[in-house]
């Protein structure tokens, strides 16, 4: 997820463009730059790092004169951050700069075709295609180029594009990601969300799929990529900034959570050609994965969660016995890895500290690691032998909701590639989970659409002193998650526990009207967890139970229970986690504590 704007109009470009950019950092900060075009000549600017490191290259945009421009802030998907790979990226003669939020799925062939006919490449993004490809097409018809660049190109993209011998226009284009287009008495914008023009105008359009925009200075027209001249309708936005930089919800937490079903579709998409999963980016060929005999998961709070399930689904579907350890613990207790081990590290940020240690310990050992990282060109991620990316974008609330969604998704995949390569997994049986996890993101949604029901309860436990969190199973590493959600941000105290185990100790702790959930998507567990259940209501409980739909039998033991519709066993984490964040933000706004940046805690600990 990246940030654009463009400006065309009486001010200078920079300044407009830099303030933009800066509404927009929560789309992606590891890179930005800008194109301004003056006096016949594109002038362009790049940087790494936050954008304030851009503003001081350009003090601010003054050394940048023009009033004609695109600005872009990175989050990387194809390439680390540097210089090269920074948008703007231009065409070789430097006469067309194009800035890009979004991914081109087959870069690659139109790479390859391009540097057939003679076009040499700088970076290794999938966006520097676009700016070949315009170069290609462009006979002194901007539209023209345009359209028959849209009729190659495959993927989501929402793009600023300026052409040298065109200093009265520059264009907009959009397909799936988001972009839209305004205009105030002294000129015309593009941005990739309100935040970045809202002070300039509140009279937007929201350029839809497969449009095309042409901003001149005082007017602007829209194509369809048929070349066909159509209107729209403007919105007159009424948010403030800040809200706008969140959507309109009202945390980033919030919109995280509403951001899961788009997150699961980008980070499962890519890599399913058919029914057939490819991991380009692991190095590793299936005879290496067939040789695996072990798998060590490593990581910290909510990625060791996933690793947790990690193990359930990898042992459960590929038969590959698996060990789960806490980073912090694992770089201490000399580890022991036989040969044939593979070490797997979970990261959101790739800069936590103990991880990266444990990741070098392993290393240290001989042994293979691969990285399962959001952040591109992390230090986690450029120092694992190879890394699987998450494509979840920024997570900007401290408590990691999409990011850990999609960590999981990286692990199912895993466990069934594994499955698939070492023979464990029928055909069919493959197949049919193959569709079960196409089906999560509407699931999600879903789940997602019952936040009021789950606010109402959760209005019920802001006075709570402790509330616990058990399971079998997979069920048991989904109770961590929930807990860790409900704990880090309202700071009520949550333990979660095996529900087998609960009894040999902490069930002392249960009191009249404590509240336990009880999650129980396993249905091979569901009479014993539902024994539990009775346990604890014994001793006084309150029991929230989170199960599948169709599992009626555990209203008897339960006083109130949450359904998640129909998947395969292996993958209810992901739809069961949804009640159970929505119930720890809801908790946490109900006593209104700081969601997004909860005391104590930082985004990415890179302290030991
Ligand atoms: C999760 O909500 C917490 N913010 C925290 O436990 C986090 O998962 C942990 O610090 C690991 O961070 P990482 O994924 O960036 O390595």
């Amino acid at each position: 997820m990246c940030g654009i704007v463009g400006y065309i109009g009486k001010e200078q470009a920079a300044p407009i463009i830099l303030d933009g950019l800066g509404k927009l950092e929560y789309r992606g900060y590891d890179s930005a730059g800008m194109a301004i075009l003056k006096d016949g000549q594109i002038q362009i600017k790049k940087s790494v790092g936050r954008l304030k490191v851009l503003e001081e290259l350009t003090h601010g945009g003054s050394l940048m004169e023009g009033v004609v421009g695109i600005g872009h802030t990175r989050w990387a998907t194809h390439g680390a951050p540097s210089n090269e790979n920074s948008h703007p990226h231009v065409n070789q003669k430097e006469t067309i700069a194009v800035v890009h939020n979004g991914i081109i799925e087959n870069y690659i062939p139109l790479k390859n075709k391009l540097i057939e006919k003679g076009y040499s490449f700088q970076s290794e993004t999938d966006t520097e295609v676009l700016a070949h490809l315009l170069d290609y097409y462009y006979k002194g018809n901007p539209l023209e180029a345009i359209t028959k660049v849209l009729h190659r190109v495959e993927g989501s993209y929402a793009l600023g594009i300026m052409f040298m011998d065109q200093p009265d226009q520059i264009f907009a284009v959009r397909k799936d990601s988001p972009l839209i287009v305004g205009q105030n008495e002294d000129g015309c914008f593009i941005a990739s969300d309100v935040p970045a023009i809202l002070k300039y105008t509140r009279k937007v359009y929201f350029v839809d799929n497969q449009e095309i925009v042409r901003l001149r200075h005082d007017h602007m027209h829209f194509y369809t990529v048929d070349e066909e001249e159509i209107t729209k309708e403007a919105t007159t936005i009424d948010w403030d900034t800040e809200a706008a930089e969140k959507a309109g919800y009202e945390h980033f937490m919030l919109k995280e959570m509403y951001e899961q079903p788009k997150t699961v579709i980008d980070t499962l998409k890519p890599r399913l050609k058919g029914n057939e999963i490819h991991f380009d980016e692991l190095k590793m060929t299936d005879e290496q994965l067939k040789a695996v005999r072990k798998i060590h998961i490593v990581a910290c709070g909510s990625a060791y969660h996933a690793g947790v399930t990690g193990k359930y689904v990898l042992e459960g579907v590929a038969r590959i016995p698996v060990e789960v350890d806490m980073a912090s613990e694992f770089r201490y207790r000399s580890p022991i890895l036989e040969e044939g081990a593979m070490v797997v590290v979970v990261s959101q940020s790739g800069e936590t500290a103990d991880t990266l240690a444990a990741l070098r310990e392993a290393k240290k050992l001989g042994f293979p690691v691969l990285g399962i990282v959001n952040a591109v060109g992390s230090s986690i991620a450029r120092e694992a032998d190879s890394v699987i990316y998450t494509w979840a974008g920024p997570e900007i609330a401290v408590a990691t909701t999409k990011a850990y969604s999609a960590q999981l998704i990286v692990l199912y995949l895993l466990a069934l590639k594994f499955g698939m390569v070492k023979g464990t997994l029928e055909q069919n049986c493959y197949e049919e989970m193959i569709a079960d996890l196409k089906k999560l993101p509407d699931q999600i949604e879903l789940l997602l659409a019952h936040k009021e029901k789950i606010q109402h309860f959760a209005n019920r436990y802001i006075g709570a002193k402790d509330i616990f969190f058990i399971g079998r199973g997979i069920d048991y590493s989904i109770s961590l998650e929930g807990s860790l959600k409900l704990k880090e941000i309202s700071y009520i105290h949550s333990e979660a526990y095996a529900a087998g185990e609960l009894k040999h100790g902490t069930i002392s702790l249960i009191e009249e009207g404590t509240l336990v959930t009880a999650v129980s998507t396993q249905p091979a567990l569901y009479q014993k967890t539902i024994s539990n259940m009775v346990e604890v209501k014994a001793r006084g409980a309150f029991v929230m139970a989170i199960t599948n739909e169709g599992n009626k039998e555990i209203e008897k033991a339960a006083d109130y229970v949450i359904y998640i519709p129909d998947t395969n066993p292996y993958f209810t984490n992901s739809l069961a986690i949804i009640p159970l964040q929505l119930f720890g933000y809801y908790v946490a706004v109900g006593k209104g504590c700081d969601v997004d940046k909860p005391r104590n805690l930082a985004k990415s600990v890179t302290v030991e």
